[in-house]
């Protein structure tokens, strides 16, 4: 079977700037990877070409073996790769159950709504309890579960998560790794990009770690403590 996502020799950037260089990166079918990197590796870049929504100068994405030959997002979403976004997106204006509304119903139909917004509460009880409430009078955190539970609900076939635990209690942060998990048992794949890199090793099979572009490490999550505490020590070193 074809893995789910590819990079090959993945180059990409902002104008001149380049952000990554030829980064070859595969994820297979229910495999979950996280991606390590200090702040500026190139994380985000490398989630956003992942998920349609930064065109690659150079290189190729495949999705189940086929060359996504331009980034479009919606596309990507129709195969079932799904990128969840640093930071929040929530309409402010609206109600949390509103917010919910707008994305199963398109998701979903009118028929499959009441289902998605029970599922949505399953996983963040929290968000029933808020139900009415505007979103934008939401706590940081609580937004956060908002603007999870928006994708998180679709079971897509990849997720592609860029730091979700950022700026979430440690409380939240484990029932957000909870949720991935069960999300994972239920055949999601996953690339995590987290700066909570014991939860997200714990959770992944597989690790790569970036830096400045490139791709230095790849192995079993199980052997990237060691390798990432050798690697911080000699950076350590050279500074
Ligand atoms: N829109 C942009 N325009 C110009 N440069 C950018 C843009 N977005 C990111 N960069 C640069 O690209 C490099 C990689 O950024 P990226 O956001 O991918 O890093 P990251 O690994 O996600 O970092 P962090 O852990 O801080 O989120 C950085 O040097 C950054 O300044
Ligand atoms: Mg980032």
């Amino acid at each position: 079977m074809a893995p789910i996502l590819e990079l090959r020799d993945v180059e990409a950037g902002y104008g001149p700037f380049r952000a990554l260089f030829g980064v070859s990166l595969t994820v297979e079918p229910g495999e979950a990877v996280a991606l390590i990197g200090a702040n500026g590796a190139g994380k985000t870049t490398l989630a956003r070409v992942a998920s349609g929504l930064l065109a690659p100068s150079s290189g190729t994405v495949l999705v189940d073996g086929t060359g996504m030959a331009e980034a479009a997002a919606w596309r990507f979403v129709r195969t079932g790769v799904v990128h969840a976004p640093e930071g929040r997106s929530v309409f402010a204006t609206l109600s949390v159950e509103d917010n919910l509304a707008l994305s199963f119903q398109r998701a979903f139909g009118r028929a499959g709504l009441a289902g998605a917004l029970r599922r949505a509460y399953e996983l963040f009880p929290r968000l029933g309890q808020r139900r009415t409430q505007i979103a934008g009078t939401l706590s940081g955190g609580e937004q956060r579960m908002l603007s999870l539970a928006r994708v998180l609900v679709e079971s897509p076939r990849l997720l592609i998560a860029d730091e979700l635990s950022l700026g979430l209690a440690p409380l939240v942060v484990d029932q957000v790794f909870a949720t991935l998990g069960r999300i994972r048992e239920a055949g999601t794949a996953l690339l995590i990009v987290e700066q909570q890199v014991g939860h997200a090793l714990e959770l992944c099979d597989r690790a790569a770690v970036l830096e400045h572009g490139l791709i230095t490490w790849q192995g079993p999550a199980e052997s990237a403590g060691a390798a990432l505490e050798s690697r911080l020590f000699t950076t350590g070193a050279a500074h």
